[in-house]
C-alpha cells in the first residue's frame, strides 16, 4: 500500500518492467536483491568502494549499494542475470572469465563483467593499462586480477571478430 512515505516506482530490469512501492530511502542493490530475487549484484562495502555492487543503469555503470530505488524511477537498468545469450547461455565476457580462471570467490565477478563490458563498449581494442584503469574501482578481495585482465583481453578480440555474432549484447544493452 502506497502510504505518504512510500514510492511508487517502474525500474525496467533487464527488460522486464516492474512496479514497485518502496520507501524514499530504499537502496537500489536491496530492492535488486530482495524483492526482484536478483542476487548476482553483490552487497560488498556498502560504501561505493568495492565495486561489487555494479549495475547499468541507462547503460552506465552504477553503485547501486549507494544509489537510491527512487532516484531510478523510469529507468532501465541491467544487472549480471540480464547479459545472457537469449538461450541462456553465457556472454563471451562470462566464458572467458571462466577459461581463464578468473572466477575465485566470485564476490567480485558480476561487477567486473559488466565494467568489462562497459569497457569494451567505449574502446574495443583496449591496453592492458586501460583495462587495468577502467576496474579500478572494482576490488578483488581473490586478487585475481592478472586473470581478470586476461579475460578481458580475450574477450575484446573474440567480440571483435565480424563473424562473433556470438554475442556482445552486453556492449549492444550499454549502448
Ligand atoms: S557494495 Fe557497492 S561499492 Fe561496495
Ligand atoms: S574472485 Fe573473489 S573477490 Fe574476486
Amino acid at each position: 500500500m502506497l502510504t505518504s512515505c512510500t514510492n511508487a516506482i517502474i525500474l525496467t530490469v533487464n527488460g522486464d518492467e516492474h512496479m514497485l512501492v518502496v520507501e524514499p530511502n530504499e537502496l537500489l542493490i536491496n530492492v535488486l536483491r530482495n524483492e526482484l530475487g536478483l542476487t548476482g549484484s553483490k552487497y560488498g562495502c556498502g560504501t561505493g568502494q568495492c565495486g561489487a555492487c555494479t549495475v547499468l543503469i541507462d547503460g552506465e555503470p552504477a553503485l547501486a549499494c549507494v544509489t537510491l530505488a527512487v532516484a531510478c524511477d523510469g529507468k532501465e537498468i541491467v544487472t549480471i542475470e540480464g547479459i545472457a545469450r537469449p538461450d541462456g547461455g553465457l556472454h563471451p565476457i562470462q566464458e572467458e572469465f571462466l577459461g581463464e580462471n578468473a572466477v575465485q570467490c566470485g564476490f567480485c565477478t558480476p561487477g567486473m563483467i559488466l565494467m568489462a563490458g562497459d569497457l569494451l563498449k567505449r574502446n574495443p581494442h583496449p591496453t592492458e593499462p586501460e583495462i587495468r584503469h577502467h576496474i579500478k574501482g572494482n576490488i578483488c578481495r581473490c586478487t585475481g586480477y592478472n586473470g581478470i585482465v586476461r579475460a578481458i583481453q580475450h574477450a575484446a578480440a573474440r567480440m571483435a571478430e565480424p563473424a562473433a555474432a556470438d554475442g556482445p549484447d552486453l556492449v549492444k544493452e550499454a549502448r
